[in-house]
């Protein structure tokens, strides 16, 4: 397959806002700036660069300001950050943000666990932040996303009917908002499920900004992310090293690491418009930042181009190959 015809996907990375979130050391601002810095130059499409919640709610993330306003921005990334109230949109539009990334979750107990309030006053806040965020569109290009949570399952309630999901992506849609993305809090999804919502959701909104948003939680990551590949979406958040994790969800643990994901895709034939060796570096001094082993797959056993040399007891008893 020539590189002209391989198929564009577009990788997404969250740790420094899904990963960072739920470390359990404060991770200092100028080691988050350098990190997003150093990724920046890999290829990523988006980078989500922090969240504008609550610093009682998310402490790790207190220097969202500080973070936004101190990184390098690289022409053709875009710089995104979360967003769950009309406070923390103008706080993420005073930082000129590329996109506004409006949070909430598909399960109503999970909704109020994460943001203090029922889905329906959620729902009130994106009516009140579109408008502002769309004014700052018209100046400086601000695109808004909305993210569900739980979408494919809830820790508190178990299953989410895909109804629901289709019904609050319809809210989304009638607002405006031209970007979604659904997400496995904590790894409940399977790769028929996701098959399924994913197909729904893209034969009623065709023209949609797709996200899929998958922790690893129970071993599924990537065989979900294989899976809405299937039935077409195309863009993907990832987490370098396999960090992440809501805080208020029992029992989250990381997303899909960005690496593996790449690496996954890269030999499918995609192109994910990323250096894997740039992330790959960057994922080797990531424990050493966080101060604990990451989980990221590839990192550990190399990519599947990577050889080894025969043992010599094997070129003793049958020759070198040719
Ligand atoms: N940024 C900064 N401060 C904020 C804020 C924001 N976006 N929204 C509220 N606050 C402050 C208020 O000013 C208030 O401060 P005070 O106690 O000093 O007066 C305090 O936070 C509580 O405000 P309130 O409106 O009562 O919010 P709440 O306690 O009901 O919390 C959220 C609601 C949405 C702000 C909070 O739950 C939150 O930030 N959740 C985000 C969770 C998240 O990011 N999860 C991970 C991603 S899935
Ligand atoms: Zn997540």
């Amino acid at each position: 397959m020539s590189q002209a015809d391989r198929q564009r996907v577009f990788i997404q990375e969250v740790a420094v806002r899904d990963g960072f979130q739920i470390e359990p050391r404060f991770v200092p601002t100028e080691q988050k700036i350098a990190l997003i810095d150093r990724l920046s130059c890999s290829g990523l499409a988006k980078i989500e660069v922090t969240s504008f919640s609550s610093p009682k709610a998310i402490p790790m993330l207190a220097d969202a300001e500080s973070v936004m306003r101190g990184i390098q921005r690289v022409p053709g990334v875009e710089y995104a950050a979360l967003v769950p109230n009309l406070r923390g949109c103008e706080r993420a539009l005073s930082c000129n943000v590329d996109e506004i990334n409006l949070v909430m979750s598909a399960s109503e107990s999970h909704n109020r666990a994460n943001l203090s309030m029922g889905c329906d006053d959620s729902l009130a806040q994106f009516a009140r932040i579109v408008p502002v965020a769309q004014s700052a569109v018209a100046q400086r290009r601000v695109a808004i996303n909305a993210s569900l949570s739980t979408a494919f399952g809830c820790p508190f309630e178990g299953v989410v009917p895909q109804a629901r999901v289709l019904a609050l992506v319809r809210r989304f849609v009638d607002l405006g908002i031209t970007r979604v993305s659904l997400c496995d809090t904590t790894g409940m999804a399977n790769p028929t499920q996701v098959e399924q919502l994913f197909y729904a959701v893209l034969r009623e909104w065709p023209r949609l900004q797709v996200t899929a948003h998958f922790h690893n939680t129970r071993g599924m990551g990537l065989a979900n992310a294989a899976a809405a590949l299937r039935v077409g979406v195309r863009h993907f958040d990832a987490s370098l090293g396999g960090l992440g994790g809501c805080p208020f969800a029992p029992g989250a643990t990381g997303n899909v690491c960005t690496e593996d994901l790449v690496h996954m895709f890269e030999s499918m034939g995609f192109d994910t418009g990323v250096d894997l060796s740039k992330l790959l570096d960057a994922a080797a001094d990531l424990s050493a930042l966080v101060g604990h082993d990451v989980p990221g797959q590839v990192l550990k056993a190399g990519p599947w181009t990577r050889r080894y040399p025969l043992p010599e007891s094997a070129v003793a008893r049958v020759g070198a190959p040719a």
